[in-house]
């Protein structure tokens, strides 16, 4: 009965037997299971298991190795408790809350501590699960099938070959990788029309860091913001955290209209290529009208340069920073479209004063992006197979998108907006009987999952509590016109 207890290990198909098995091995060290006996024999164990004896051979030899265990002859494999001493010490200190300090007490001491407007910000929320859901129409999340895993693995042992350890596991201060530096120089900031010296880059943790470095060191309570509307709802929290006066500027079929509200504002944050959340890329004219109207209005253009590679119908528009002739645009980008969000890499382009305190500002909090994951994409990006991965990503993206297109112009007709030439993700309005939070719950009942718009809107109103947003990214092509059909019959069942 014992052994059974110290021996029951439910794998998981995704990590080898070897690791599961390690690790199951050195909890039961770690909580003193085995004592001062000796552990469950190879024999017995890889019986027990169902695993072959090499497996379970293999696994205590390495931790006799590590240190964990010592063979003993003929008795067999004991723990290693001189080893475990210092971790033993610990645990023993570990202290435990006083159970006559209730909850309740606690939650008081620290909301009077903490900020509560953090709690009252709106966000977007997605199921954590979302992948388990037959029809994910959700945002900002890759297909993992299109990942180039076999390249990224290579990249990865290169960065990590003996020769270059040492460049990225020391402890930078305050540096960026120079090697990811080149490359942004060199592959990805031309694609966007921008040519920028090494001291107009930082490397970031992607763009959202890149927003809260820039919100902390260049807004207070009388600085305004202008921020599209509606509009990328993280930003207005970023900048209503550090006090801002926040301004909605409208939007028209060219992007940000020009607006009188635009006079008002010191700086203006602006998603051009594919407006975020209704797609609208900013024409041509109206970016040279902003940039103008930032001159005579002496305000400073936030440029979101998200999504700007996942153009359908038309080519990608230049920048505003490539436009920028007065130095007034701050460029935000990230890999986190064009490669994967988890990586958490982004760079901010911007005039080198500006970067210099970013990069002071930087240190202070997490002093530079982890350098391995730099190097990583450096080389990713050196070795051509950025560019290949992204071809790969548009050609997809070109795919879903006109397979959105056309179900939902099929479908659902009734909801369309405006028409768009690229971008994630659709903007719809639902009948104004139907609320989108409403209809988001009944889809989900269904197995769809979409994301209702208001959260995306500065001010909440009738109007603003029936858009829903439909992204493709992460859904396979197969499901789309399905899942667009399902949603069209719960809309006919809603408005019946
Ligand atoms: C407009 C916009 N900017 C930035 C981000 C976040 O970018 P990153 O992952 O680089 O922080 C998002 C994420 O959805 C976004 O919609």
């Amino acid at each position: 009965m014992r052994n059974e207890r110290l021996i029951h290990i439910q794998f998981s198909p995704e990590r080898s037997l070897q690791e599961q098995i390690k690790e199951h091995v050195l909890e039961n060290i770690k909580q003193g299971v085995y004592g001062d006996k000796a552990l469950p024999s190879c024999r017995k164990m890889a019986s027990m298991l169902r695993v072959s004896r090499n497996t379970v051979v293999l696994v205590y030899e390495k931790l006799v190795d590590e240190g964990f265990l010592y063979s003993h002859q003929r008795s067999g494999y004991f723990a290693n408790h001189a080893e475990q001493s210092d971790d033993l010490l610990q645990s023993a200190k570990t202290s435990t809350l006083d159970p006559t300090n209730a909850a309740g007490a606690q939650a008081q001491f620290w909301a009077q501590r903490l900020d509560n407007q953090l709690n009252q910000h709106r966000n977007i929320q997605k199921p954590a699960n979302w992948n388990h859901y037959p029809y994910p129409f959700i945002y900002g999340q890759p297909d993992h099938s299109l990942f180039p895993l076999t390249q990224w693995r290579e990249c990865g042992r290169l960065a990590q070959r003996s020769t270059v350890i040492h460049d990225w596991i020391s402890d930078s201060i305050d540096a960026d990788d120079p090697q990811l530096i080149k490359q942004l120089q060199a592959n990805v900031l031309p694609k966007r029309g921008i040519s920028a010296q090494t001291d107009e880059i930082l490397i970031t943790i992607g763009t959202q860091n890149s927003l809260y470095l820039l919100a902390n060191l260049l807004v207070s309570a009388e600085t305004t913001i202008g921020i599209e509307e509606p509009g990328y709802p993280d930003v207005r929290n970023i900048f209503a955290h550090h006090q801002a006066r926040i301004s909605p500027l409208p939007l028209d079929v060219q992007g940000i209209a020009l607006s009188k509200q635009l006079a008002q504002c010191d700086y203006v944050y602006t998603t051009p290529s594919h407006q975020v959340p209704t797609n609208i890329t900013m024409s041509l004219p109206r970016r040279e009208a902003l940039l103008k109207a930032a001159e005579q209005h002496d305000f400073v253009i936030i440029e979101d340069d998200y999504e700007s590679e996942v153009n359908v119908v038309s080519l990608p528009s230049p920048s505003l920073k490539s436009l920028d002739t007065q130095g007034r645009v701050i460029y935000v980008g990230s890999l986190s479209k064009s490669l994967s969000p988890g990586l958490r890499l982004g760079y901010m382009v911007a005039d080198k004063h500006l970067i210099a305190a970013a990069r002071k500002l930087r240190r202070l909090m997490y002093r530079h992006p982890p350098t391995n994951n730099q190097r990583t994409s450096a080389l990713f990006i050196s070795l051509g197979y950025y560019d290949s991965y992204l071809r790969k990503l548009r050609a997809s993206y070109i795919e879903k998108w006109t397979e959105m297109r056309q179900a939902i112009d099929r479908f659902m007709p009734q909801t369309v907006t405006h028409q768009t030439v690229g971008g994630s993700s659709f903007w719809l309005k639902l009948p104004s009987s139907i609320s989108a939070q409403t209809f988001a719950e009944e889809a989900e009942k269904i197995g769809v999952l979409v994301e209702p718009g208001d959260v995306h809107f500065y001010h909440q109103s009738p109007d603003s509590q029936h858009y829903v947003r439909l992204a493709y990214s992460a859904i396979s092509r197969e499901k789309i016109a399905p899942g667009i059909e399902k949603l069209a019959m719960l809309l006919n069942t809603l408005s019946a």
